[in-house]
């Protein structure tokens, strides 16, 4: 997608910005149909596209999930956005301003945004006390005080992620707490220094089911009560549509589809979100679903011409292998790279459709219901998806797990 997707339309000035954020790996060994071939005849080194032409915009006290299958590039996005890595061109603009790419100011910038990663046992080590890990971040960041300051903005920090008493809690290992625990830990540690923005990748994909929703309110609790922007990047675009604001559909490094949560998800534009909603798991479906565009992703090192969807794309038309689609407005403040959605498209008249989608079809042409039945926000069924307190309180205040 080449047009920018920025923030919501009204929406106020972006805490943190990405503009045209581009990410190329060098491609180490031999590569089919890429490296010496291209070396011999002087073409560039093979790269590995993991984030190409990527823009988008996180204001303060909303939340946008960028979803997308394994290998979109999702991961190198967030990093790019924490600033662990340096992009191969395009620029991070923080309170409107360009982010210097030089290293010196990074401890300013790690300040204000901050990074969850997925794995909270693998990001806690295992030889440290929960003191140890929120302590850190104080002293690094000279915020420490005295020992007794310290200690209170610790039980601070850990009454803001609802693990308290704290006394319970600040002497324990790792693995002495669930994986629940374990990531409120990690947030409560990315917490402790106020940033403004949070970069949460996959935070809930290593946790038991029963406790990820507790730790989805939690994030939602920040970014209601202290007006943080977040970054929640999944896979799970049933679980991005009960926590954002927005969301960014990722394929083979690119934007795809971008807008509201409760737009993308109910009406797709774009014919690589409707397969990610169709092969959703929906417990209420009851007819075997058909996948259309199914098969596997294509080479990140030498992704195909044109729209990189369109060797998995049951629409596929000429202009496709072409030209990479522009981002088309969808309605709603709702984006689409596809040339379906294009002026005078031959084959959106076919559908029938003018801006909208084309329905899924099972193999004997009947329509099937594209869309899963997805939580709305906040389900409200006590024991299925609530986040009761005696729920939250079952997985916080457990000592014995
Ligand atoms: N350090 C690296 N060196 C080379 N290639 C990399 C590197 N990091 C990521 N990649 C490649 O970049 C592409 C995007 O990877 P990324 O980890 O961002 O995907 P992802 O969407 O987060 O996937 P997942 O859902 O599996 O976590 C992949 O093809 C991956 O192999
Ligand atoms: S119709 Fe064309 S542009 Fe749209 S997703 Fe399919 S291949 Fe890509
Ligand atoms: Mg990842």
């Amino acid at each position: 997608m080449t047009a920018p997707m920025l923030a919501a339309p009204g929406t106020t000035t972006a805490v943190l910005e990405a503009r045209s954020l581009t990410k190329h790996f060098p491609v180490h060994g031999r590569v089919p149909g890429a490296g010496r071939r291209l070396a011999r005849a002087g073409r560039p080194a093979p790269v590995v596209h993991a984030v190409d032409d990527v823009s988008l915009a996180l204001t303060a006290g909303s939340v946008t999930a960028v979803v997308g299958e394994s290998g979109s590039g999702k991961s190198t996005l967030a990093r790019l956005m924490s600033r662990l890595i340096t992009p191969t061109s395009g620029e991070l603009l923080l309170h409107g301003r360009a982010v210097p790419r030089s290293q010196r100011r990074h401890l300013d910038y790690a300040k204000t945004v901050q990074m969850v990663l997925q794995d909270p046992f693998a990001s806690l080590n295992p030889i440290h006390d929960v003191h140890y890990h929120l302590s850190r971040p104080f002293k690094v960041h000279g915020m420490a005080g005295s020992a007794a300051d310290l200690d209170a903005k610790i039980a601070t920090v850990l009454d803001r992620v609802a693990l308290t008493p704290a006394d319970l809690f600040v002497h324990k290992y790792p693995h002495e707490l669930s994986g629940g625990q374990r990531q409120r830990v990690a947030i409560a540690r990315a917490l402790a220094v106020q940033p403004r923005v949070l970069v949460a990748d996959e935070p809930v994909s290593m946790l038991d089911v029963s406790i990820r929703l507790g730790v989805l309110n939690l994030l939602a609790d920040l970014r209601d009560r202290d007006e943080l922007a977040i970054l929640y990047i999944t896979h799970d675009i049933a679980s991005a549509r009960y926590l954002a604001d927005r969301i960014v559909v990722m394929y083979a490094g690119q934007v795809v589809e971008s807008g509201p949560a409760v737009e993308v998800t109910d009406a797709p534009a774009h014919p690589y979100t409707q397969l990610l909603l169709s092969a959703a798991p929906d417990p209420q479906r009851v007819t075997p679903v058909a996948l259309r565009g199914a098969g596997a992703p294509r080479s990140a090192v030498a992704p195909p011409s044109g729209c990189r969807f369109r060797l998995r794309c049951p629409y596929a038309m000429a202009i496709c292998a072409e030209q990479a689609p522009p981002a088309f407005p969808a309605g709603n403040g709702h984006e689409s790279a596809c040339w379906l959605l294009g002026e005078g498209n031959e084959s959106s008249a076919a559908h029938g459709q003018g801006t909208k989608p084309v329905p899924a079809t099972t193999s004997a042409g009947e329509a099937t219901s594209r869309v899963p039945a997805l939580p709305g926000r906040r389900p409200t069924v006590p024991g299925v998806g609530e986040d009761t307190p005696d729920t939250d309180r079952g997985e916080v205040m457990s000592t014995d797990e």
